[in-house]
């Protein structure tokens, strides 16, 4: 059951890239190197239980020869060899040299979601990162509040987020595909719902998505329209931003495409107009600690324009 998991789209042992199989690799090692050490430690401790005690003579140098061999000697060399693993792969998974990617995106960790900018265009969207596929991308993650880390484990290592710095890494991943990824530095009450999709895809088509999302969406008309008013009046756009509208908000997720994604509140809620609602009605119930108040006060018909005009943003 234990090993059902190795197989996951969340998974060091599954992986898409050239990086993350080196990282693979070095787990492996690592995992092995644990295994002969714990190994031979139970080994002796069961030698020890079951051999006939002697008290050692005076001039008897075996126990000095063990505490030297096994205390010092044993853990220097297998904790070097293991080293040499660790001194092979950190090239490969260190920051990529400048100029050495084709595009750069911005990662920017919010308590508790994740905003994604595409420096030159204009597109920002939040928790669904597209990338084209076979193109070195450089990562540029920073944070808004407290210490996040973007980690795609089928796609490359971990990265801290730390206030005041901008950290990077590379992505080039060759296979088209959805990749989970998790925040997996604790950053407070919702950070295990801190999750998010990189969706790869073949270049043509994220380019593609890409031209979509530097759109201004369209006047919405009917119900959608209603919506916006609501949107404006409730005060959403304090907290939110949706481009060609009054909303300039930078504290929650940019909203001017979020019609186009499959989920909500960082991957918690599938985007459907029911999951909407309720997460509008009460945010806290499906993720304690999010930043965004709840609006049970609203009346029901407002909240369903708002979430008419919310699903037209696509
Ligand atoms: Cu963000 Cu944990």
């Amino acid at each position: 059951m234990l090993f059902a998991g190795c197989n996951s789209n969340q998974s060091i042992v599954n992986p898409a890239t050239e990086q993350a199989r080196q990282i693979d690799r070095l787990w492996w090692a690592m995992f092995v190197g644990a295994m002969v050490v714990f190994a031979t430690v139970v080994f002796l401790l069961v030698l020890a239980f079951v051999r006939r005690r002697t008290a050692p003579s005076h001039d008897d140098r075996r126990p000095y020869m063990v505490v030297v061999g096994g205390g010092f000697v044993a853990p220097v060399v297998l904790l070097a060899i293991l080293f040499g693993f660790v001194i092979d792969v950190m090239p490969a998974v260190s920051t990529p040299p400048a100029g050495s990617t084709r595009m750069t995106v911005v990662v920017i960790g919010h308590q508790y979601f994740w905003e994604f900018r595409y420096p030159g265009t204009g597109a920002i969207t939040a928790n669904e990162l597209h990338l084209p596929a076979n193109t070195p991308v450089e990562i540029a993650v920073r944070t808004a509040d407290v210490i996040h880390s973007f980690w795609v484990p089928r796609l490359n290592r971990k990265i801290d987020m730390i206030p005041g710095r901008t950290n990077r890494i590379e992505i080039d991943a060759p296979t088209p595909g959805v990749y989970r990824g998790q925040c997996s530095e604790f950053c407070g009450e919702g950070h295990a719902l801190m999750a998010f999709d990189v969706i790869v895809q073949p270049p043509a088509a994220f380019r593609q998505w890409l031209a979509n999302q530097q759109q201004t969406p369209p006047a919405p008309s009917g119900v959608a329209a209603a919506g916006l008013q609501v949107f404006q009046s409730a005060g959403c756009g304090s907290c939110h931003m949706i481009a060609g509208t009054s909303a300039v908000g930078q504290v929650g997720p940019d909203l001017t495409h979020v019609g186009s994604r499959s989920t909500i509140a960082a991957l918690t809620l599938p985007n459907t107009p029911q999951a909407l609602y309720d997460w509008i009605t009460d945010p806290q119930r499906y993720k304690p600690g999010a930043r965004m108040p709840g609006f049970s006060s609203l009346p029901a018909g407002q909240r369903h324009s708002l979430v008419a005009y919310l699903e037209s943003l696509r």
